[in-house]
């Protein structure tokens, strides 16, 4: 059974995107057939993506046809325009002019809950074809946002404790449960929260996690974080680079590798509870 799943947070750059790319990456790694749809019409995901498939491929500039966009307003199954980045792990790419989706929603639906439910219908007819799916949303509370939410059978919550953003994780899962569990019955849950450290400054990490164990409850934050990786930030201008005799690379891979093992255990806890 698919699993379609967001790495969420209204603060930006908490790092929603890059763990969404290299735990999807990860997931395709083990063998597992995943879609990561880019939500966001700052199109970093997709530009992050089409890099990592230009560094394996001979032609260095890779450009899309047809964004998420375009096969919205021309009534393409959005299946069609994914592109395969690399042996399971496809790419629904997205470009600027997604800025127009929550315009298409009022123009196309008059109920609120008609425009909540257009984009899990939009991913009804294929999504079987993948175990899993994940939707990469930009840093705002909106009804764009909401429809992705509404999609997913799981939200997972980036913690930055850098950033002290414990006050940001908590609206945001009121706002979830207010908006989307209350008001539209979405079946959505939040499967955890994952800390993003910044081991530069270990106090501050530390205070933010027991502050977040206190919060959230101990069982609800992964025990598997992810650190400030330099590595990571070069992936933004090189796309996702594997070489398995450079340490750093190994690093980042081994995090994230960890982050999916625990992710899948989480579902299948959840499945039998
Ligand atoms: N674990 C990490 N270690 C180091 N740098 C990271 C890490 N995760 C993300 N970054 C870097 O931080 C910046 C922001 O990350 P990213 O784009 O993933 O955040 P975001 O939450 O998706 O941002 P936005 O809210 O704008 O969508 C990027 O330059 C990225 O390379
Ligand atoms: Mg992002």
């Amino acid at each position: 059974m698919v699993k379609i799943l967001s790495f969420a947070n209204f603060k930006g750059g908490v790092g929603k995107t890059s763990t969404t790319a290299l735990t999807s990456w990860a997931l395709a790694a083990k063998g597992y057939k995943v879609l990561a749809i880019d939500f966001d019409a700052q199109a970093n995901l997709t530009s992050l993506l089409l890099k990592t498939k230009a560094s394996g491929s001979e032609n260095a500039i890779i450009t899309i046809d047809r964004s998420l966009m375009s096969a919205i307003n021309e009534n393409i199954p959005i299946n069609e325009i994914a592109i395969s980045i690399t042996d399971n792990l496809d790419l629904v790419p997205t470009a600027v002019d997604f800025s127009m989706y929550p315009r298409y929603l009022d123009k196309m639906f008059n109920s609120e809950i008609e425009k909540v439910s257009f984009f899990k219908n939009a991913l009804g007819s294929f999504k079987d074809k993948y175990d899993f799916i994940f939707i990469d949303v930009p840093p705002t509370l909106s009804l764009q946002n909401d429809t992705a939410f509404y999609a997913c059978d799981d939200i997972v919550v980036v913690l930055q404790t850098q950033e002290r953003s414990m006050a940001g994780a908590e609206a945001f899962i009121q706002y979830l449960q207010n908006t989307l569990i209350n008001e539209f019955e979405s079946s959505v849950d939040v499967l955890g929260i994952l800390p993003v450290l910044s081991k530069r400054n270990a106090q501050v990490d530390a205070e933010i996690l027991e502050a977040a164990k206190q919060e959230f409850g101990e069982e609800n934050i992964f025990r598997n974080t992810i650190t400030i990786m330099e590595r990571i930030k070069r992936m933004d201008m090189t796309g996702i680079t594997a070489n398995n005799n450079d340490r750093w690379d190994n690093k980042v891979h081994e995090s994230f590798s960890l982050v999916a093992d625990e992710l899948i255990a989480r579902l299948n806890s959840v499945k039998e509870g």
